[in-house]
């Protein structure tokens, strides 16, 4: 069975760690922060749920100790701090990029073989610093951000039409930003119907809107980011890695010519499976669609390049 490292205990990092003992494919969890005592205390808290949800997985807590995550197969990387209320994800970059550097080149020290699934934000653009700082294959960096994104176009769309979650399939592509993610609403469905034939113009417009400020309206309701949907879409991107499913996830990965974007880590529905990002998917892009996603890369590339202006990366 699998060994998955969640690399910071906070409230996202927490909650991913207690998604994958919720779903049941790993059989050890560690969950690694820097602040002591945090990381034990919230392993020794989910451990004391394992006979209440029946799991039989077993869940460490550690310091700053990366001896205890030797040989996962799948590290999660959510260290770093959540936007406030008024910030947006990029702004975040300053501090989030050091610390994403420094902890992506340390587990990979002790995980050699290990497929890192990236969270902190700017995602786009710490996805894209872990590729280039490790070194590593595109296949085994993924950021998870359009599956949060979908998630919450599914939510929104469910609510404007009145449906089942489970009846509602939409994607979201491009940068995991207020302005730069597309939701799809063209592919969107409720059970093989379109959603544009169910909704007005208007009603359509309205859940896209939503969807790009879904992040920022649960921020300005908790005072900062939320951990509930983050933590459950990291779960089942690692749980299709892990039991190699080959499931179809929107995820955050490097293109090399697809889409007609090259050298930046970015939104497209990808195949997950035991080598991590096993295949893009090209979507059938309408022109409005192609433009956005065109914008939506260069916002992506313009943040990329503060790594380089302020020599984090170096080309
Ligand atoms: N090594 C390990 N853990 C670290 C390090 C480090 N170098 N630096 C910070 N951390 C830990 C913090 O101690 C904290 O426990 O990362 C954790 C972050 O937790 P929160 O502050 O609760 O933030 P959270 O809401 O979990 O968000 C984490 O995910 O969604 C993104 O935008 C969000 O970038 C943010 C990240």
């Amino acid at each position: 069975m699998a060994k998955v490292t969640v690399i910071g205990a906070g409230n996202v990092g927490a909650t991913c760690a207690n998604a994958i003992l919720h779903m049941r494919y790993a059989s050890e969890v560690v969950l690694l922060d820097i602040k002591e005592g945090v990381s034990e205390g919230k392993a020794m808290d989910m451990m004391q749920t394992a006979k209440l949800y029946h799991f039989d997985s077993v869940i460490k807590g550690v310091t700053n100790h990366y001896k205890e995550t030797d040989n996962s197969d799948v590290v999660i990387i959510t260290s770093g701090i959540p936007r406030k209320p008024g910030m947006t994800r990029e702004e975040l970059i300053g501090v989030n990029a050091g610390i994403v550097k420094n902890v992506v080149n340390n587990a990979l020290e002790h995980s050699p073989n290990a497929i890192f699934i990236i969270i902190s934000n700017p995602m786009d653009t710490m996805t894209y610093l872990t590729l280039k700082a490790t070194g590593l294959p595109k296949n085994r960096v993924i950021g998870m951000g359009g599956m949060l994104d979908s998630s919450r176009f599914n939510y929104y769309l469910s609510q404007e039409l009145g449906a089942s979650q489970s009846d509602v399939e939409g994607i979201v592509i491009g940068g995991h930003g207020d302005t730069t993610m597309i939701p799809l609403i063209s592919k969107a469905s409720c059970k093989c119907i379109p959603v544009t034939s169910l909704l007005s113009e208007e009603q359509a417009n309205d859940v896209v809107a939503k969807t790009m400020v879904g992040g920022a309206t649960l921020t300005k309701l908790l005072g900062t980011s939320a951990w509930y949907a983050p933590g459950a879409a990291a779960g089942t991107m690692v749980q299709s890695i892990i039991m190699n499913e080959k499931k179809i996830f929107p995820c955050c990965t490097y293109l090399d010519g697809e889409y007609g974007q090259e050298d930046l880590c970015i939104g497209v529905p990808a195949i997950l499976g035991k080598d991590g990002c096993e295949k893009i998917i090209e979507l059938e892009l309408t022109e409005d669609e192609k433009e956005k996603f065109a914008k939506s890369a260069t916002a992506v590339k313009n943040t990329n390049n503060i790594l380089y202006e302020s020599q984090i990366l170096t080309r």
